[in-house]
């Protein structure tokens, strides 16, 4: 277990570069199981999330390698076998394994997958999708059993546009028996990263990052090599870092197009940048507009950046409203804002306010999953004191080498292991 230690209240300047996108990189590496021969992926981010799935792959019988931010991995040779429950849990992309193996092998044994506890977070449209392309799904006590004799192309429409399962339903779409449609599909970044990295490898997936893709399904796939995409989010929570406490902070090694949405809403509350090709230049202004949050699927307002963003608009004079449509649970930052000074109220599961400017000041508060973490993170820079945050192992999940990237633009801040 670790905490995170902030001296806040300092000006940060300087750059941070950024790493390739945690929600791509762990659908990446699940989706090398489908490549018949060596697949070689690069700009992997160092965290825990790909340690649990490396975990994974070392137990499935894959040959993996790793070296700085490359990863080799080989399932050439890999068996068929179930995932003990402890480590799927470590995890929601353990849940990739279901469409990846079940392509390949046309049978998979998986328990339910772990993650942040943001909201129910069910399976169910992965599953129906796997049905339709006539799998047999059966659960006993979160153990699924998906099998099928003859996994066959099919059209499918999306309830609503998941991230999860669109990614899921192209890994059991490229080795499977004819044409799949989905359609409603999610359009993410990392969606278009995935199809990119598979279609590299042999398959026929066209219409990523479109509400339509179409997969053809295909025999063998061949060694390739992959490079993750910057991560938008690790982005979009730096640029509000520097929008609360910075002073001419580059953030480098990015796509501004994937943060469009937040360049839009910084712009409202009076945040300038300088936006290059693949750097935005960001110093915090000597006062913040309060604003509205929607957070809808991309290109909308990411759930990911919601919570980063509510420790910014402490800092903002009037009223923000924050409207959470994704997750029934991604409110509990607001609490511990609140003991930090923060002014906020949660109204309903989907509804909270903020209202600013207030001073916060260094507290003990608690991570009670990955961005909210990376919010109390950003609230500890702002505020005047010591903050000390527990559970940090939350934010060690997404963050790659975060501490040495805060100090290297100024920041007080460590990371402690206790027990
Ligand atoms: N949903 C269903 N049924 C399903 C799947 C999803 O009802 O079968 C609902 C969910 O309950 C939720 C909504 O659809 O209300 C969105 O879920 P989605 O499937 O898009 O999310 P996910 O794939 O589980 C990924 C990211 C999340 C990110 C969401 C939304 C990964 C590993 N996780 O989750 O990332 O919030 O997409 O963009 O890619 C994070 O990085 O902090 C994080 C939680």
């Amino acid at each position: 277990m670790h905490r995170i230690i902030i001296e806040g209240g300092k000006e940060l300047s300087g750059e941070v570069r950024i790493s390739g996108s945690k929600n791509s990189a762990v659908a990446l590496v699940p989706a090398a199981v489908l490549c018949d021969e060596e697949v070689t992926i690069a700009n992997v981010p160092n965290i825990s999330d790909i340690d649990a799935l490396d975990e994974i792959l070392n137990f499935l019988g894959a040959k993996v390698k790793r070296d700085d931010d490359v990863i080799k991995i080989n399932s050439s040779n890999i068996k068929n076998k179930l995932i003990p429950e402890e480590i799927a849990k470590k995890l929601r992309a353990s849940y990739y394994f279901m469409g990846a193996l079940l392509s390949r092998f046309k049978k998979v044994e998986m328990y339910f997958p772990g993650g942040c506890s943001i909201g129910a977070r069910p399976i169910n449209l992965h599953l129906k999708g796997f049905e339709a392309m006539g799998a047999k799904v059966e659960e006993n006590n979160n153990l699924f059993t998906i099998s099928a004799d003859n996994l066959k192309g099919a059209k499918i429409n999306l309830d609503f546009a998941s991230v999860g399962a669109t990614i899921n339903l192209m890994l059991a779409a490229v080795k499977a028996e004819g044409t799949t449609i989905i359609s409603n599909a999610a359009k993410e970044p990392h969606i278009v990263n995935v199809a990119t990295f598979l279609n590299n490898m042999g398959a026929k997936i066209s219409g990523a990052g479109t509400s339509e893709i179409k997969v053809v399904g295909v025999k063998y796939l061949h060694s390739c090599f992959h490079e993750v995409v910057p991560d938008y989010i690790e982005t979009g929570t730096y640029m509000i870092l520097a929008s609360a406490i910075g002073k001419d902070i580059t953030i480098s090694n990015i796509i501004p197009d994937h943060v469009e949405a937040l360049i839009s809403k910084l712009d409202d509350i009076g945040v300038p940048m300088q936006i290059g090709i693949d750097f935005i230049k960001i110093s915090a202004p000597e006062k913040l507009k309060s604003t509205n949050i929607k957070t809808q699927v991309y290109p909308g307002f990411p759930t990911d950046l919601q919570q980063p963003i509510t420790a910014l608009l402490t800092q903002a004079k009037g009223k923000s409203i924050i409207n959470e449509t994704i997750w029934e649970n991604r409110f509990l930052n607001l609490v511990e804002l609140n003991k930090m000074g923060a002014t906020t109220e949660t109204l309903t599961n989907s509804k909270a306010v903020i209202m600013g400017p207030t001073k916060l000041k260094g507290k003990k508060v608690k991570a009670t999953d990955l961005r909210a973490g990376a919010c109390l993170v950003i609230a500890g820079l702002i505020a005047d004191g010591k903050t000390i945050i527990d559970n940090a192992d939350y934010i060690l999940r997404g963050y790659e080498n975060i501490i040495e990237k805060l100090t290297n633009i100024g920041a007080k801040i460590k990371l402690e292991e206790i027990e």
